[in-house]
């Protein structure tokens, strides 16, 4: 079945060519929808394809069954709310890269025509005038620039103002002193100690909690008197009122905003009426070249994740490419069933924590993706198909399931072992799994036993004392109930011991047929766990 995709931003030609192309998408594009439209129309997309039009806010996500992957063609995501996608299972992916040299040569655009005053300056000759001392500017080499946040646009944009001569500082948090000092910055840690040196300050961050406001009216008024602010990133960061006042004592010189708190700005928005403001509407990644860039990356985004299972960029989910997928699809399937195991185990004993440990080969793969796998399985009665890959991990911690994962190199009997152990209020259920030939999953522990037990179709597990007849006898109640066994693994402590026994069967056993069993002297603790048939596909992401 095809995939649906819907776009409802402008997305260049060459990106929706892709979609239109291609034999397992079904390209559906529409724009201006209304907010009752727009659910409407995801109800029935696979995937959507928008820019920052487009606000997929937490009332149009919520209840979003089928929507599985929205992606931004753009860096910032904040017209997602992320969580809610998260909570409905929804991967979110952008295109960081394909915006990058187009914001920053906008910023440096922004940046010399401010200090040479190009936009009044035009303005006045249009307006007949020819005033030439009137926009007397400043020079930008000698000048000392300063830099909140180096991620892509931050250093594109240091780049090219060193090229231009100028001193620049830098600030973020989370770049190493070797990089900023390969790149020519000079790096602060602390944003006050960086700003009263600034002739202008350019921010390039994302938006979220801490950076809200960061240069808010006491970091505008600790810049130097006569210096200029550039937001090219996101409003908000620099706070729009503080600024206005800045701008209207004087204190700082001028100011150029690509990006407003509310775009288009509310009507009374003090920054428009400023003179020495040059405002452009959200134009930092408006080149031909960008838009094909994003249109580009973000129409084989979302064909790979719906062909390949390729998750590339995602922004709530661990990434992992095509071929990887290839690789850890059978540990994803079998950290799954392990969950599936576990979870009918320790049914209506209260789950409190998890722990699971990759070991040998499997150590070295995106576990993330299998513990989350592993979640899934585990919390599948509690939630059905409410839960999956995305969402498994908000949905443990909300209720207070703590999930550990650990890998070691060292497989000890198996190349490749996952261990889980899930601690409930009446003590701890574990089972432990492996590939044989890269493709047979099998359960190899089961509470402590070593065993050999197919993970597939209905298992009857039971514990029992080791003695001779006993398994003879079981046989003979399911051939009188004509229930067929496929398979049969035995695990016990020692010869006469405890011992667990996992049968796989062809068929869902009569509750008669369990009670004889259960009856049956020396057995207890008798188990019915169904887990997916062998092969069977992994109930998202189209595995
Ligand atoms: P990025 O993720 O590559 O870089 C962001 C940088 O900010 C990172 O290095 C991060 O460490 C740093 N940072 C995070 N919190 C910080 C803090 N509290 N203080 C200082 N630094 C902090 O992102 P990017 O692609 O460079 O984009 C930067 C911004 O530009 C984003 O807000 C993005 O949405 C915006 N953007 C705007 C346009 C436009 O059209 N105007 C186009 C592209 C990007
Ligand atoms: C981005 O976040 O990519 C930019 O703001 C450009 C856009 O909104 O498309």
């Amino acid at each position: 079945m095809k995939s649906r995709v819907l776009v409802t931003d402008n997305l260049s030609a060459a990106g929706l060519e892709i979609l239109n192309s291609h034999p397992d998408i079904e390209l559906d594009v529409r724009s201006g929808l209304s907010t009752e439209e727009l659910k409407a129309a995801l109800q029935e997309a696979d995937g959507i394809i928008i820019r920052s039009g487009t606000k997929l806010k937490a009332d149009i996500l919520a209840g979003q069954r089928r929507l599985k992957a929205i992606v931004r063609a753009g860096v910032g995501v904040d017209n997602i709310d992320v969580t809610a996608a998260t909570k409905e299972g929804i991967i979110v992916m952008n295109t960081p890269a394909g915006n990058t040299i187009s914001t920053a040569e906008q910023t440096i655009a922004m940046m010399m025509s401010l200090v040479r005053n190009i936009a009044p300056a035009h303005a006045s000759m249009k307006a007949g005038k020819w005033d030439r001392k009137y926009f007397t500017g400043s020079q930008l080499a000698g000048k000392t620039l300063g830099v909140v946040g180096l991620g892509r646009v931050g250093i594109a944009v240091a780049q090219r103002a060193i090229g231009l001569e100028m001193k620049v500082l830098g600030y973020d948090p989370f770049i190493s002193a070797d990089r900023a000092a390969e790149l020519g910055i000079e790096l602060y840690r602390d944003i006050d100690e960086m700003i009263v040196k600034c002739d202008i300050a350019t921010v390039h961050t994302p938006l979220n909690d801490q950076t809200t406001n960061l240069l808010n009216k006491e970091r505008l008024a600790k810049m130097p008197k006569g210096a200029r602010v550039i937001n090219c990133a996101r409003g908000g960061i620099v706070n729009e009122n503080d600024l206005a006042d800045a701008l209207e004592s004087g204190h700082i010189a001028g100011a150029a905003l690509d990006v407003f708190v509310s775009e288009p700005p509310e009507a009374g928005n003090r920054l428009i009426g400023q003179n020495n403001i040059l405002l452009t509407p959200h134009l930092g990644a408006s080149t031909e070249e960008a838009q094909e860039l994003v249109a580009l990356e973000a129409a084989e985004i979302i064909v790979n994740f719906f062909v390949k299972n390729e998750v590339r960029h995602a922004v709530n989910i661990a990434p992992v490419s095509a071929s990887e997928m290839q690789g850890v699809k059978r540990y994803i399937d079998l950290a799954y069933r392990l969950g599936l195991l576990l979870g009918q185990q320790s049914e209506g004993q209260g789950i409190k924590s998890v722990q699971l440990q990759y070991k040998g080969d499997v150590s070295g793969r995106p576990t993330k993706l299998m513990t989350s796998a592993f979640t899934c399985g585990l919390l599948h009665l509690a939630l059905g198909d409410r839960i999956n890959i995305v969402n498994s991990q908000l949905m443990a911690s909300e209720r207070h399931i703590a999930v550990q994962e650990s890998t070691t190199k060292d497989s000890g009997d198996f190349t490749s072992l996952i261990q889980a152990t899930v601690e409930t209020d009446n003590g701890k259920v574990s089972a432990a799994g492996t590939i044989f030939g890269n493709e047979y999953l099998r359960l190899v522990r089961l509470n402590g036993h070593q065993l050999d037990a197919y993970l597939d179709g209905i298992l009857l597990i039971y514990r029992h004392q080791d003695k001779p007849g006993l398994i003879g006898h079981l046989g003979t109640i399911f051939g009188k109930h004509g229930i067929n066994i496929a398979h049969l693994a035995l695990g016990r402590e020692k010869l006469g011991g405890n011992a667990v026994a996992v049968v796989n069967l062809d068929s869902m056993p009569t509750e008669q047929a369990v009670k004889e069993v259960s009856g049956t002297l020396d057995v207890n603790a008798v188990d019915i766990v169904k887990l997916p048939t062998a092969g069977a596909g992994l109930p998202w992401l189209g595995l």
